[in-house]
């Protein structure tokens, strides 16, 4: 495999402003979604990466016609799905297997969802035994991909989530589209709730009681075909947000990002810890708030995170670890234990990572502990084939004292195609190599 890296001098303030690729979990349902409802749905501003590619390719290997009008456009002509002839591979995409397994489990035919060595790392009973209370027949290997799928009747459950995840929820909601009687779902916290908006926008029986988190699914609609426009992904905005947080003399502006109540997390606790950030709604887009974002590097003071809001910035605590390097004072974490189950144990590989750029971090079962401001030093660090892992990275690197290198610059495509690209048009002195 070739062995590239992310080349990252310090000190360059982050100035102007950007747009970022589509939003990785909306651009997985659409292509998914798409595919299911009776007709064409057009979907613009599709996140083309690792991840999302590898959604489209299964899609496609069931028999549905994509017309790929550019690399960010398609149009999907959606109806029935037909026997795949061979296993699908959904690479490193988690949200690819656990999403398409809910969908398999509800066809007349049977298939086989693979990925990854690392996909293959990661748990699949949270998905298979709800699944098989819904009488579905899909067995894990050792509790891991492979999943085999028969076909079989489905029927509606009534199932509280033990962990709040949008993935199983996501999964056990499209298996309800192809079930007997309604399915009920209660969830422990805010996890993202692209599906349901989507869903509700195509036509599904589908209502969402806020106030006791319970998600009512009733089958039997036709999916109608929609317009996507995929919103820019706030999880890829929280590294250009950090990155300009942390560098003085920053100030940039974000535009057309996604700004859901339950991905915005990141933005409420750095606020909180003294962050200029302003926000201003400036449209909806695939059931999304989207809106524009201003940062301005800022003093930072920490914080204590715990319960809810943890939910609602999952994926961004590798980019927060070092935000609360940098604040004054102390930063504790916990109940983030899914972490561990994420590409890699995000929070065992950060604390490993930065601790070699000298940074000292005490790990728990279920977070960390920080105390800032702490100084780092540039070093060669690696990004362990985990997109979000490799892009803190580069972060730390931006306010790092000399180099940085982060081995495994490719993995960054799985989310953000371009990302040194971005960073470097806002004035960042980012580049990628290649070892020869
Ligand atoms: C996602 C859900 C989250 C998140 C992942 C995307 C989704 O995973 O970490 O990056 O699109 O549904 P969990 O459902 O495992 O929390």
């Amino acid at each position: 495999m070739m062995r590239d890296y992310f080349a990252v001098q310090p000190g360059k303030a982050l100035t102007g402003e950007t747009r970022v690729p589509g939003d990785k979990s909306i651009s997985h349902r659409a292509v998914m979604f798409g595919a299911l409802a009776q007709g064409s749905t057009t979907v613009r501003d599709w996140l083309p990466a690792g991840d999302t590619e590898a959604s489209l390719a299964a899609i496609r290997a069931l028999g549905v016609e994509i017309d790929r009008t550019g690399l960010t456009e398609m149009t999907i002509h959606g109806g029935a799905l037909h026997a795949p002839n061979a296993p699908l591979n959904l690479v490193n995409a988690g949200t690819g297997i656990r999403l398409l397994a809910g969908i398999m489990c509800g066809q007349p035919f049977a298939s086989v969802l693979d990925g990854s060595e690392q996909l293959r790392r990661r748990p699949m009973t949270r998905i298979v035994n709800p699944l098989a209370m819904m009488g579905a027949d899909i067995t894990a290997t050792d509790g891991k991909a492979p999943l085999h799928i028969q076909p079989v009747a489905l029927r509606g459950i009534h199932y509280h989530l033990p962990v709040a995840s949008a993935q199983v929820k996501s999964a056990l909601l499209l298996a309800g589209l192809f079930a007997s009687g309604e399915t009920v779902l209660t969830e422990p916290g805010p996890a993202r709730d692209h599906t349901e908006r989507m869903l509700d926008a195509m036509g599904v029986d589908i209502a969402v009681d806020h106030a006791n988190s319970v998600i009512t699914l009733k089958p039997g609609r036709t999916l109608q075909p929609m317009d996507f426009t995929v919103p820019g992904d706030l999880s890829s905005a929280a590294f250009l947000i950090v990155a300009a947080l942390l560098i003085p003399g920053s100030d940039i502006t974000l535009t057309n990002i996604s700004i859901n109540s339950t991905r915005t997390g990141i933005l409420d606790v750095l606020r909180e810890m003294g962050a200029d950030i302003s926000v201003q709604k400036t449209g909806l887009q695939a059931g999304d708030p989207v809106g524009t974002i201003r940062v301005r590097h800022s003093v930072l003071k920490g914080s204590d995170i715990g319960g809810e809001v943890v939910v609602r910035m999952i994926d961004e605590f590798p980019i927060f670890m070092v935000a609360a390097l940098a604040a004054e004072g102390k930063t504790s974490v916990r109940d983030a234990g899914e972490l561990r189950v994420k590409e890699t144990d995000r929070l065992s590989v950060m604390t490993a990572e930065l601790t070699r750029m000298g940074a000292h971090i005490a790990e728990s079962e279920d977070g960390f502990v920080i105390d800032g401001p702490q100084t780092l030093k540039g070093a060669r660090v690696h990004g362990h084939d985990d997109h979000r892992i490799s892009m803190s990275l580069v972060v730390a690197g931006l306010v790092a004292a000399g180099t940085t290198t982060v081995d495994d610059a490719r993995c960054a495509g799985d989310s953000f195609p371009g990302y040194a690209e971005t960073l470097t048009r806002l004035g960042a002195d980012v580049s990628v190599g290649v070892y020869s």
